[in-house]
């Protein structure tokens, strides 16, 4: 049996990853839960686990003590190491969860990541460790592809790496709609993959693939001239390989996270897992790519320029990109605005900070984090009055 905690459980992926364990129950065994407000659905969720302990993040949840619940991240983290846990999935939305995972990370044999912004900000803040390579994975459906792919190459034979995009709502269409006037709702409407709030709007603008090749670069140290992105709308290629040779490897199957949930917590083991279906090949599906490569979509080219700057750029990319899109839904900013608000942002860093000078130690982590956001604050204040 292998201990396992999971970090954010309400959420999406939180609630597909506790699925997938439920189905293991006699490989994995659930000993921690967490979750940041809804600790009905925590609660909810614990009755399936005999030996799970509950906690929150928030730290203002103070009265929970009485009701048995572990408040605030050094309760979890100190949880996660004196009971020996082997297996941390991270499926927070959080990029605070970033200090936790840096924690935990000596302690355990495995930390399961789907929250990007973690790898991003560990990536750029240049604390991918050799402890980090061998125990961090992937839990994000391109990278996941990406990482079985890699299995099957050797790096000097590839020539690109292809991580395909939905295309969301807008980007899949042809041609793609007057984004002029789309509202919240319209946005979170994602045609292949149900997510959270976040991640369902950066679908829809195509920051998310920003933001993944960003996470491919830390992941698996692939330059920037050798990420690429397609748009593919029915999400069944999740990533190629293009050998230098010609030939393309890619990982096929139907949009459904439970299998690179289940891919990372299984790693490097290959199971059964019959509530995955098959890709039917009497009935294949509909496979096309819309012409258009990371070069053509601006907020993709703004993440590859991020990559080549390097420094901060990345971090700040992710953070602009955060504030972005609460400003979006909170109806502050328009759809539109969110592309353009990065671009303003990203070419007001050099003023802000001198990038090459910083360093950050992995407790410094969250400090930095609320003065960048804070920092970005003020520029969105500053946008919103040159835009009026
Ligand atoms: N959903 C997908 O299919 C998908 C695919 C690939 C990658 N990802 C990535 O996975 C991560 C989670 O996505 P999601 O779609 O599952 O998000 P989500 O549905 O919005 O869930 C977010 C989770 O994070 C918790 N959380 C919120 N604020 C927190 C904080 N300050 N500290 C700790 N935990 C906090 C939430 O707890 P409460 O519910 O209690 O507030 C919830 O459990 C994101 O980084 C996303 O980009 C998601």
């Amino acid at each position: 049996m292998k201990s396992v905690a999971v970090i954010g459980c309400t959420g999406s992926i939180g609630s597909q990853t506790l699925d997938v364990l439920s189905r293991h129950q006699d490989v994995f065994d659930v000993r921690l839960i967490t979750c940041f407000r809804n600790i009905s659905k925590a609660k909810e969720n614990a009755l399936i686990f005999p030996n799970v302990r509950i906690a929150t993040h928030d730290n203002s949840q103070e009265s929970l003590f009485n009701q048995d619940m572990m408040v605030g991240d050094q309760a979890i983290i100190d949880f996660i190491i004196t009971n020996h846990i082997q297996i941390v999935v991270i499926a927070s939305s959080s990029i605070e969860t970033t200090s936790l995972v840096h924690s935990i990370l000596p302690y355990v044999d495995k930390v399961a990541i789907s929250s990007k912004e973690v790898i991003i900000v560990t990536g750029s803040l240049g604390l991918v460790s050799s402890e980090w390579k061998e125990k961090v994975l992937p839990v994000d459906s391109e990278h996941a592809a990406i990482h079985q792919l890699l299995r099957y190459a050797e790096r000097e034979t590839i020539q690109q790496v292809v991580l395909t995009a939905s295309g969301g709502p807008f980007y899949s269409q042809q041609p793609v709609p007057d984004l002029t006037h789309i509202t919240p709702s319209l946005a979170l409407k994602h045609p292949t993959w149900q997510m959270g709030k976040k991640v369902t709007i950066d679908s829809a603008t195509l920051v998310n693939k920003g933001i993944e090749l960003l996470e491919a670069h830390y992941l698996f140290d692939l330059p920037p001239e050798m990420l690429q992105v397609v748009i593919h709308p029915q999400s069944i290629i999740h990533a190629m390989l293009q050998f230098k040779d010609g030939s393309t490897l890619s990982q096929m199957a139907y949009p459904d996270m439970r299998l690179p949930i289940a891919y990372a917590l299984f790693y490097p083991e290959r199971t059964d897992l019959p509530y995955i279906t098959p890709i039917d090949t009497q009935a294949f599906p509909m496979c096309s790519f819309v012409h258009k490569q990371a070069s053509d979509i601006p907020v993709v080219a703004l993440a590859l320029e991020c990559l080549r700057e390097s420094g901060l750029s990345p971090i700040w990319y992710v953070l602009t990109d955060e504030i972005a899109v609460e400003a979006f839904l909170n109806q502050k900013i328009r759809f539109v605005q969110i592309a353009d608000f990065l671009r303003y942002s990203i070419e007001k860093l050099p003023t802000l900070y001198s990038v090459r000078s910083l360093s950050i130690d992995q407790k410094g982590i969250s400090i930095f984090i609320h003065d960048v956001r804070q920092n970005i604050q003020r520029l969105l204040i500053q946008f919103k009055k040159q835009v009026a």
